[in-house]
């Protein structure tokens, strides 16, 4: 695999190319967010439909979205950290400084600063870097670099270890006058309504990360909270199952999309997760998991 340093890193990324970029949640496949070609050039690798639109990582939202009480409240709480904040767009001489390759059109921009180390050298370097999770469109997101090469074989990576929250971004909606939560992760929403008040429901609006075909491994995947018995009784049937048990919720979610990729590629014909406990990051995990199952089962 092409490991690079972050120097080496930040002259590809200068020069409009893209890395492979650790943050605390999943690595990202970054690219310069003022950069239309970036952005393409991410749509084409991740085979993602170019109506979804990206994460911003940057240190200052007011660089790229208009100013907003509720988000300067988030960002003292939250940054850097894993959670993601839907703001309007901010205009400079007639243009918005984010262009529409990156916001899917849209004029919100979603934008976050993450807390690990090299992903924050990066942004101090180049600025505002666009990045989804390094999968192909609708896989389980890397969790290590390693993981990066299996989906981008050709990619150059900043290896920053495996990634200590192990999910996506909390992403909130405060593009209207009532925020709600577009996709729960590493911030809880118990920690933001400390904040924000009672949230509101999401819009009908479908966004992508919201469509059960994501975060899916290949093998089917079964929730239960007898993952023993369910496992026990597959095997009668001729099935060959592996078993993910529920942990700690910290724990579970560093592990999850490794274990689920691990299990994914060990000839099993059925996966048995136990669902986590509904607090803090388990209700992010049991989203995951409830994607996973969902698209998995429509596969068969
Ligand atoms: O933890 C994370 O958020 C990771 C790391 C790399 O930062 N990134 C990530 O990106 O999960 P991605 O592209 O896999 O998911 C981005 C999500 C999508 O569901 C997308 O629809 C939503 O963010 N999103 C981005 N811009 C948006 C906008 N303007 N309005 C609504 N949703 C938006
Ligand atoms: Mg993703």
């Amino acid at each position: 695999m092409p490991l690079v340093t972050v120097r080496q890193a930040v002259r590809i990324l200068q020069e409009g190319g893209l890395v492979g970029m650790p943050t605390e949640t999943v690595y990202g496949l970054a690219g310069l967010a003022t950069n239309p070609d970036a952005a393409r050039q991410i749509y084409e690798l991740k085979g993602r439909p170019s109506g979804h639109p990206l994460i911003v990582h940057l240190d200052h939202y007011q660089k790229v979205a208009a100013p907003d009480p509720r988000a300067d409240l988030l960002v003292r709480a939250f940054w850097p950290g894993p959670l993601t904040l839907v703001l309007w767009r901010r205009w400079e001489n007639g243009h918005p400084v984010i262009p529409d390759e990156v916001t899917g059109g849209q004029d919100t921009v979603a934008v976050r600063l993450p807390s690990h180390p090299l992903a924050r050298a990066l942004i101090r370097a180049v600025g505002p870097i666009a990045a989804p999770s390094a999968n192909r469109f609708g896989a389980v997101s890397p969790t290590t670099a390693a993981h990066v090469r299996e989906a981008f074989p050709g990619l150059p990576v900043v290896d920053g270890g495996p990634c200590e929250v192990g999910v996506e971004s909390t992403i909130v909606d405060l593009s209207s006058e009532h925020p709600s939560i577009l996709r729960p992760g590493g911030v809880t929403a118990e920690e933001l309504e400390r904040w924000l008040g009672p949230l509101g429901k999401p819009s009908d609006v479908p966004v992508p990360g919201t469509l059960p075909s994501h975060y899916a491994p290949k093998t089917r995947v079964v929730l239960s909270t007898d993952p023993e018995g369910v496992a026990a009784e597959l095997s009668g049937r001729g099935e060959r199952p592996a078993i993910l048990r529920a942990r700690p919720v910290a724990d579970y979610a560093r592990i999850l999309y490794a274990e689920l990729r691990r299990m994914d590629q060990s000839g099993y014909s059925v996966i048995v997760v136990e669902p986590a406990s509904d607090q803090g990051l388990g209700a992010a995990i049991n989203d995951r998991l409830r994607r996973a199952a969902a698209s998995t089962n429509a596969a068969q």
